[in-house]
């Protein structure tokens, strides 16, 4: 383990009981507890101050819990920090780069840090430089950079090391539409061989990329699992949106008011193409699908906030 990048496949990342309150305020965590495999990527998901940075600061040994204990591959956070943070790649939310370097000049440094060879440091970090499409700006000051590029300056630092336990905390946050899906591809090939910790609000990405999505709520996790299983938690696998005021057939199932001026009907896909036909005839404006992971978070984290989710069960079954 360790230079090679590979994780032995029965390596777990543990949170028991762990909490944190800063200096006497509300508990930005409580009682979060989870056991997932040290490989693939994991996504935490959240409103703003949910405590998913906190979350991936104590995991990434960068802060302590107030209570409870972590481990990654049996390692604990705490004590075992030092040794830890020699597999880890750690990208935080308001990470910096050095303005006074060039993108490759930074990667290549930090390599050097991790204890790489001048001229290994050096190609690895031209190759991470082009992985995240910066060729261009190769050898420009960072401090010249576009906030977009030097978001990636810090993602190709974390593509180019060796660490077997990656920490994003909004990566792709301030980068545009296409940098983002090429930042989705080359997330899909690192988790391939090490894990990945992921936090983001672009639901899209965490549904596209992520093996197992945690949705965090107020400090609490509501609930950790892959799609299949997180879509277990509607009664309905279809979503259908219609602006207020559209007049909808009777249908089974469940309508939330969106605070958006939608109107959405969680039903069967049979009702789902019911509606549809009855909208259709009245050429009225509306969207199926499947249920994505942003109606399954407005689904969850809204039901916890009476204010954003006003609901009605019409003709239960
Ligand atoms: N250093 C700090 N001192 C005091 N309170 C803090 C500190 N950092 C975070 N908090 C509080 O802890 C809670 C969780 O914050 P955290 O940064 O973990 O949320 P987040 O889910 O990452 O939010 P965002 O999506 O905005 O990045 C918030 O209530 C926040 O105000
Ligand atoms: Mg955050």
């Amino acid at each position: 383990m360790g230079r090679n990048g590979t994780i032995a496949r029965d390596s777990e990342i543990n949170c028991d009981r762990i909490a944190k309150v800063y200096d006497g305020d509300k508990a930005a965590l409580s009682d979060i507890n989870f056991t997932i495999p040290a490989h693939g990527i994991f996504s935490l998901i959240g409103r703003n101050g949910a405590g998913k940075t906190t979350l991936a600061r104590i995991l990434s040994t960068l802060l302590e819990p107030s209570s409870g204990r972590a481990t990654i591959d049996g390692l604990d956070v705490m004590a075992d920090a030092n040794k830890l943070r020699e597999r880890m790649a750690v990208v935080p939310q308001e990470g910096r780069t050095v303005a006074w370097m060039t993108p490759v000049q930074a990667v290549s440094a930090y390599l050097l840090w991790r204890g790489l060879s001048y001229s290994e440091s050096k190609r690895k970090a031209i190759e991470a430089i082009a992985q995240v499409g910066m060729e261009k700006q190769a050898d420009r000051l960072n401090r010249t950079l576009s906030g977009g590029m030097k978001r990636k300056v810090l993602v190709a630092m974390v593509l180019a090391s060796d660490a077997e336990f990656v920490f994003l905390d909004e990566p792709s946050t301030g980068l545009d539409p296409i940098s983002r899906q090429d930042l989705w591809k080359l997330l899909i090939e690192l988790g391939k061989e090490r894990f990945v910790f992921l936090t983001t609000h672009y639901l899209e990405e965490a549904e596209s990329v992520a093996d197992r999505i945690g949705i965090l709520d107020d400090g609490k996790l509501l609930t950790l699992g892959n799609m299949d299983e997180l879509r277990g938690h509607l009664k309905h696998q279809y979503s259908v949106k219609v602006p207020k005021g559209v007049d909808l057939p009777p249908v089974q199932g469940e309508i939330i008011t969106l605070n958006n001026g939608l109107v959405q009907v969680l039903t069967t896909k049979d009702e789902a193409l019911e509606i549809s036909h009855h909208l259709i005839e009245r050429k009225a404006q509306f969207s199926v699908n499947p249920v994505t992971l942003d109606d399954i978070f407005t689904y969850m984290v809204g039901a916890m906030d009476p204010e954003l989710r006003e609901s009605k069960e019409v003709e239960e079954e």
